[in-house]
Parts: C-alpha cells; structure tokens; sequence
C-alpha cells in the first residue's frame, strides 16, 4: 500500500481492508445475536456519504428482515470536529414505533450520532441502537454506551472507506491516517 495525496495532505496506510472486513464480520455477528430470530424488523438507517461502504457490507451479512433508509447530516469540515450537526436531507421513513439501527462510519465526539439519536426518539422510534464501524475512544465523551463498535482507533484523522477529507478519499478500500 502506497501513500495518498488528498487536496493538499498526504496521507498513509492505517487499516487494510481485509481487517476491516473482519470487524465488520464481528459487528455482523453482534447484531445477528441481537435480533436474528426475532419478531422485530429494524430499519437500518445508512448516515450519508460516509457510513455508504460499511452499511452496504454490514446488510450484506445481516441475518433478519430489515428496511434500509439514510439520512444526511454533517459536523465536519476539513480535519477537525465543528460541532455543529446540520440536518441536511431528512430522514426517508417513518421511525414510529420502530427499532432503529443507526450505521455510522465513525464516531468522534459523539456529537453526531447522540444528536441523530435524540431526533430519532424525539420522532418517537422505540428503539435506537448505535453501530459504528470505527470510534476515537479518547475524544468520545458522551455517556450514552455505543451498543456496536468495529474498531477502536487513536485521536488521528482519518480517510477512505467511505470516509473523507473535504469529500475525497471515500473510495479508498483501505483506512489510511494523516501522515504529519
Ligand atoms: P462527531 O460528531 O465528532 O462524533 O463526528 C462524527 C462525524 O465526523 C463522522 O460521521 C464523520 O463524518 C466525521 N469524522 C470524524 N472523524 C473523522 C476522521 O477521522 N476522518 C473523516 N471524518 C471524520
């Protein structure tokens, strides 16, 4: 694997797809013994652009009935977390009453996905569970339990496999780190 020049970052191999494969295989393995079986049917709701990958790869190993919907939101710009999370493309299905699994590419802060979450139950989901393919546990600071994590990483930034640095570097296979 080669370094990646992005804008005006180079960046250099972090995670080979095959260990990424093998954490999805994992949280596959999770969320089957959670609801394969079961009477429930999830929606699976896919954040926009960045979680697109993974979602796709985790469907693939889903063992239930589910629905899929998505959602756009974004709290990044550039290197560094801004905070702010804009709903920019509304949520494509009723969540009354449903259990909602939120596929995420990677929780930082957690600013993201705690705010998705409490929109979701404020539409009155009854369920929301929270699935990531990767996590920053040292910025994490919310106290609400992540219920799937694929991969732990340190505080570095991060790009490919559905994850961007000013919208380049999603369609990279394998997770490459900013190389300072
Ligand atoms: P949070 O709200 O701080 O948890 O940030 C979550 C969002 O920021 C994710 O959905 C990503 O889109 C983006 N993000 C966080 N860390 C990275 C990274 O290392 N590389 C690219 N995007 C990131």
């Amino acid at each position: 694997m080669e370094k990646i020049t992005l804008h005006d970052k180079t960046f250099r191999p972090f995670i080979p797809s095959a260990r990424i494969e093998e954490a999805i295989d994992k949280v596959a393995d999770e969320v089957n013994r959670d609801f394969e079986g079961g009477e429930t049917v999830p929606m699976v709701l896919c954040v926009l652009n960045g979680a697109i990958m993974f979602t796709a790869e985790l469907l693939k190993r889903l063992k239930f009935n589910c629905e899929l919907v998505s959602i756009k939101l974004s709290s990044y710009q550039g290197t560094h977390s801004t905070g702010t999370v804009l709903n920019l493309l509304g949520l494509t299905g009723d969540v009354r009453g449903r259990t909602v699994i939120i596929c995420e590419d990677i929780v930082d802060t957690g600013n993201t996905i705690i705010a998705l979450r409490d929109m979701l139950l404020d539409k009155g989901a009854c369920d929301v569970r929270i699935c990531t393919m990767l996590m920053k546990p040292d910025v994490y600071d919310k106290p609400v339990k992540l219920d799937y994590v694929g991969i732990e990483i340190p505080n570095a930034f991060i790009v490919g496999y559905g994850l961007d640095y000013n919208e380049l570097g999603r369609n990279y296979r394998d997770i490459y780190v900013l190389d300072e």
